[in-house]
Formats: C-alpha cells, sequence, structure tokens
C-alpha cells in the first residue's frame, strides 16, 4: 500500500526530498518546476506540499498518512495534537528564541511581544508568571521592536544575522528545533507495515 506524505514546502522541503529519495521515495516530476500541489511518486505513493502550519492538520485528520515538518510547527499546533511524533530526521536545525534590541533589558514589567509563535509564546511566559500582551506577526518579526510594536520578539533563530543585522540579540532558548515525521494515528494501526517501513528506511537515512 502507498502512503500520502505531506510536506512542508521552503527550506525543509528542498532539505528532506534528497532524504526521501534515499529512502526510495521520489516525485515522478520535478516539484520545483511546477504549479501542483499533489505529486505521484515512486512506490505509489503520493506527496503532498503546502505551508508547514497546514501539514499538522492534514495528519492529524488522516487527510495525510504521515507528514513531515518542524517541532516548531508541532508545538505551536499544541501539545495534544492526535498525531505521533515518529521521527528527528535531524536538518532544520534551529533554535526558538527571546530577543531584545542590544542593550535593552526585560524588566519587571508588562512585556509586548511580537511573534509568529502565540501559542508557544503564551504557554512559555505563563510558566514564567510574567504578564505578556502576545502581538501575532506573519513574517519579519525582527522589525516589531525597530518599529516600537513590541519589547521583545520570539522567534526561529538560525545562524543569528537577521537579528544582528536587526540590531537584536538573542536572549532565552524556547527550545531546539529540527525537522520531524509525523504519523496519524489510525494511519500508525491501519497502515502499520508502510509507515514502519517508511520509518525504518528514514532512520537508516538520518544515521547513515
Ligand atoms: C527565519 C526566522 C528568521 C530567520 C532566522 O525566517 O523567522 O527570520 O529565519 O535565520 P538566521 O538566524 O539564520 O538569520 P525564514 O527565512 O524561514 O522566513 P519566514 O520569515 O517566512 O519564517
Amino acid at each position: 500500500m502507498s502512503l500520502t506524505i505531506a510536506l512542508n514546502r521552503g527550506r525543509i522541503l528542498k532539505e528532506c526530498l534528497p532524504m526521501l529519495a534515499e529512502a526510495g521515495i521520489e516525485p515522478l516530476e520535478d516539484i520545483d518546476s511546477s504549479r501542483k500541489l499533489v505529486f505521484e511518486a515512486t512506490g505509489g505513493h503520493k506527496l503532498i506540499v503546502m505551508r508547514g502550519s497546514d501539514v499538522p492538520t492534514y495528519v492529524e485528520y488522516g487527510a495525510a498518512d504521515v507528514g513531515i515538518t518542524g517541532k516548531d510547527t508541532i508545538l505551536e499546533y499544541g501539545r495534544d495534537a492526535r498525531f505521533y511524533e515518529r521521527l528527528d530526521l535531524g536538518i532544520g536545525r534551529c533554535k526558538l528564541m527571546t530577543a531584545m534590541p542590544e542593550g535593552e533589558e526585560m524588566g519587571n514589567g508588562p512585556l509586548t511581544v511580537g511573534t509568529k509563535f502565540v501559542n508557544i509564546s503564551r504557554a512559555y511566559f505563563e510558566e514564567l508568571n510574567r504578564h505578556v500582551t502576545l502581538i501575532p506577526l506573519a513574517g519579519a518579526i525582527e522589525i516589531a521592536p525597530i518599529m516600537g510594536l513590541a519589547d521583545l520578539i520570539v522567534d526561529i533563530v538560525d545562524t543569528g544575522n537577521t537579528l544582528r543585522a536587526n540590531g537584536l540579540t538573542a536572549r532565552e532558548t524556547i527550545a531546539d528545533i529540527s525537522t520531524r515525521l509525523i504519523v496519524n494515528r489510525a494511519a500508525q494501526k491501519t497502515r502499520f507495515d508502510d509507515v514502519q517501513s517508511l520509518v525504518n528506511k528514514l532512520r537508516e537515512v538520518v544515521a547513515g
């Protein structure tokens, strides 16, 4: 039997396609040069390409059997998600961090926080007993403090170049991030052999 695999477009897609190819799953046409979103692949598998934040949704509801997306996306989706996280693919490594303008201090007063990761941030600051006002943003989070929209941000930090270029410094690490393979709960049982075969092959690719 074949699997329907939801893939996070962008950087993660680029890095996971060679891994899937090594595991024997290759799209029958070039994903980069097509506007299509669903691709037939070797082994009768199907690859569907979507925004990262939709990958957990497709997998939770079983529209995809498995999905590949970042741990940040999974955490933001929620802790009680109804899917299994089966494998760390070891790619897309970065950190989810707080960051502030250089030289500024957090102090003890109320803070405004600009972020794409509203759920993660809420949980993080609640745990710290910090009162914060969350300002949801869709991208270019690093400009929020410069423009006076937020005191600090919660965002992905890889090289740190974007922070530096915008006069910000990283503060606390909230989570270590990498790309994960998630599996629909029903598929884990009803398609056990296919799921297990994919997990095992990808595990070998990661180890190799
Ligand atoms: C991410 C993140 C930062 C940047 C960090 O954005 O939101 O802006 O990468 O990388 P760095 O530490 O190496 O500078 P991405 O390019 O993925 O685009 P996005 O704004 O759509 O998330």
